[in-house]
């Protein structure tokens, strides 16, 4: 492949996810390696605002892949929302010879990356968030990662409940999507799992805790999505009606760190040398996503309109299993 540009740029954006290193790190050598110099900008678009980067080389990014976090530290950026901020990013590209520019992030970073596109420098993003919440794609970096560290967190918790023959109520992050939930839920065993894609009440969480209890079990794990309802309210209400002891416990940011599963290294590097390959092409504007187990890649604005399905058959399956 010729390339049809000289430079590209690179940034981590909104909240950060186990696997951005490997993506930075693919992104940075499939460039070098096709004869095009990259540039590292820092805290996600506000790097480009202030002129905050510099140049990455094939040793910049070693070291790297097994690390959470990001190297190129991340931030949300409200500037890149207006105009005049859009305008100076697109400067800074033009006086950085940038001519193309890899986004890391979720859904919030597609549009800043839309709309720089729209304004001249072609930009591919990668999805890149633990809460596996982007209708385009069937897999976010990071994803994994929090999945088992919120399934070997929730297994400590099941110890000490089981030891007191408690109830524990748990919440996962997740933001506005059930999918951490849902799997971290089948994972653990938990009794019940709320997500806001499912009705519940918590009537229903009682008399599923009770009709257990009567089958011989005596601890009881409930994992609930974040935004579903204060967990210390669900734990009172759980132990006034049953009078089982109930603890709340909010998992929090733990669940964005750790060092990066075999899955979120192998298909962040994956997708950063796929949206390299692209903008080479001279194509931009696009997200690059996973279906089928395959790479893919979608208008940006057409991925932004994607309505993201969740499978009520595996939370059948959940609640099917789950005494
Ligand atoms: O999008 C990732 C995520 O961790 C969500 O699960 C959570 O709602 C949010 O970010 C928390 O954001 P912050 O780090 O700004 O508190």
């Amino acid at each position: 492949m010729i390339p049809t540009i000289k430079r590209i740029g690179v940034l981590t954006s909104g909240g950060d996810a186990p696997g951005m290193n490997a993506v930075i790190r693919a992104v940075t050598r499939t460039a070098i390696k096709h004869g095009i110099s990259v540039i590292g900008v820092r805290r996600g678009f506000n790097g480009l605002i202030h002129e905050d980067m510099s140049e990455l080389n094939i040793r910049s990014v070693s070291d790297i892949i097994q690390r959470g976090g990001t190297v190129l530290y991340t931030a949300r950026c409200n500037e890149f929302r207006y105009e005049e901020g859009l305008q100076r990013g697109k400067e800074a590209c033009q006086s950085w010879g940038i001519e193309g520019l890899v986004v890391i992030g979720g859904d919030g970073s597609f549009r800043g990356a839309a709309d720089l596109s729209a304004r001249g420098i072609p930009c591919v993003g990668i999805p890149g968030t633990i809460d596996n919440d982007i209708a385009m794609t069937e897999y976010t970096i990071g994803y994994d990662t929090a999945m088992n560290t919120a399934m070997e967190l929730v297994d400590k918790l099941r110890d000490t409940t089981q030891s007191h023959d408690r109830c524990s109520v748990v919440e996962v992050m997740g933001r506005n999507a059930g999918y951490i939930a849902l799997n971290t839920g089948i994972a653990c065993g938990a009794t019940y799992i709320v997500v806001k894609e499912v009705n519940f009440s918590i009537d229903d969480i009682i008399a599923r805790i009770l009709n257990t209890q009567t089958t011989g079990k005596h601890h009881f794990i409930i994992v609930v999505a974040e935004g579903m309802g204060n967990c210390e309210d669900i734990a009172k209400k759980i132990e006034h009606a049953t009078k089982i002891e109930a603890r709340a416990t909010i998992l929090g940011h733990v669940q964005r760190g750790g060092s990066p599963t075999v899955q979120d290294r192998v298909i962040g590097s994956h997708m950063g040398h796929y949206a390299v390959e692209l903008l080479a092409q001279g194509i931009g504007n696009r997200v690059v996503g996973m279906k089928k187990g395959e790479m893919i890649d979608v208008d940006i604005q057409e991925a932004l309109r994607m309505k993201k399905t969740f499978s009520q058959e595996l939370y059948r399956v959940a609640s099917n299993i789950s005494f």
